[in-house]
């Protein structure tokens, strides 16, 4: 696997960081993971962008400009041989003495690295649990720091369940690790951008996917009560795409079956991969 560390393309196995790196001391740092299909970084722009406000919302300069952000990953995905993989990026604050004050100089740590990724069958379905969201006040940032969302994982997974849905005041927000979305009488509903959730690429896409369909969508808040007697809940990310939760807490889902409007949604986005894969979008 060949990684891009500060300027250099490199085995894996040669990628060194120091380690007063402010990633590796305090987890001062924010990424992306970015889908690749047949060589084609998907939704690359919205990706950069929201990089880009992550940033800013931890006061650290982007240390590339667009179009640099843009020629090493597109090189980054050839050095790997294209097809499929799956982009994973970080900036952190840099190496510097151990003080939580921003370094007088920074000299931002720039990382990343690909993994090969095969296409997803589609999902029969899957559980999840529910938790009460411990995170900080800032899900929007997607920073490195992600100790709750770890956390929180790994209880669904000891109890062999794929997601852990969080519930912040009565509501939900989104998964340790994905967006959510719930059907209720036909319509599908999402949380609303805020600062308690990460603005999901794959969230927004259904989102416009949905409206160009003209399938019914409201972005909305979702009370504890409406996600346990919703009749589909799916759950959203770059890595596992469109994810249908078939059991809740132990009590089935609807039906107990993945939903007719999440396959609608699944299908749609096949279609739009595939748009990308023979470059017609
Ligand atoms: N995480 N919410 C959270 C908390 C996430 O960590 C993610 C994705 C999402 C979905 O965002 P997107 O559709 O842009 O992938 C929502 C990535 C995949 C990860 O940490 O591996």
């Amino acid at each position: 696997m060949i990684v891009y560390l500060n300027g250099e393309f490199l085995p894996l196995s040669e990628a060194r960081v120091p380690v007063l790196d402010r990633g590796f001391i305090f987890g001062d740092g924010v990424y992306e993971v970015i889908p690749v299909y047949a060589g084609r970084l998907f939704r690359l722009e919205e990706h950069l962008q929201r990089l880009e406000n992550s940033l800013k919302c931890i006061k650290l300069d982007n240390p590339l400009t667009r179009q640099q952000w843009i020629e090493r990953l597109e090189t980054l995905v050839v050095r790997n041989k294209g097809g499929d993989q799956s982009i994973y990026l970080q900036v952190t604050r840099g190496p510097a003495k151990r003080n939580h004050n921003f370094p007088e100089r920074v000299v931002p740590t720039v990382f990343m690295m690909s993994e090969p990724a095969s296409t997803l069958p589609p999902s029969n379905g899957v559980k999840a649990i529910t938790r009460i969201d411990t995170r900080w006040q800032r899900c929007d940032i997607k920073s490195i720091a992600l100790l709750a969302n770890v956390l929180l994982r790994q209880e669904a997974v000891e109890v062999g369940a794929a997601e852990a849905i969080l519930i912040r005041e009565g509501y939900a927000m989104e998964g340790a690790a994905s967006n959510v979305f719930i059907v209720a009488d036909g319509v599908a509903i999402t949380p609303p951008k805020s600062q308690f959730i990460l603005p999901g690429i794959t969230r927004d896409l259904i989102v416009e996917a949905m409206q160009a369909a003209q399938l019914p969508y409201r972005e909305a808040d979702i009370s504890e009560t409406q996600l346990r007697s919703a009749d589909e809940i799916w759950i959203t990310s770059s890595i596992r795409e469109i994810v249908p939760v078939i059991t809740l807490d132990d009590k089935r889902v609807g039906t107990g079956q993945p939903g007719a409007v999440w396959s609608q949604v699944w299908q749609i986005y096949q279609d739009y991969k595939q748009k990308l894969r023979s470059n017609v979008s």
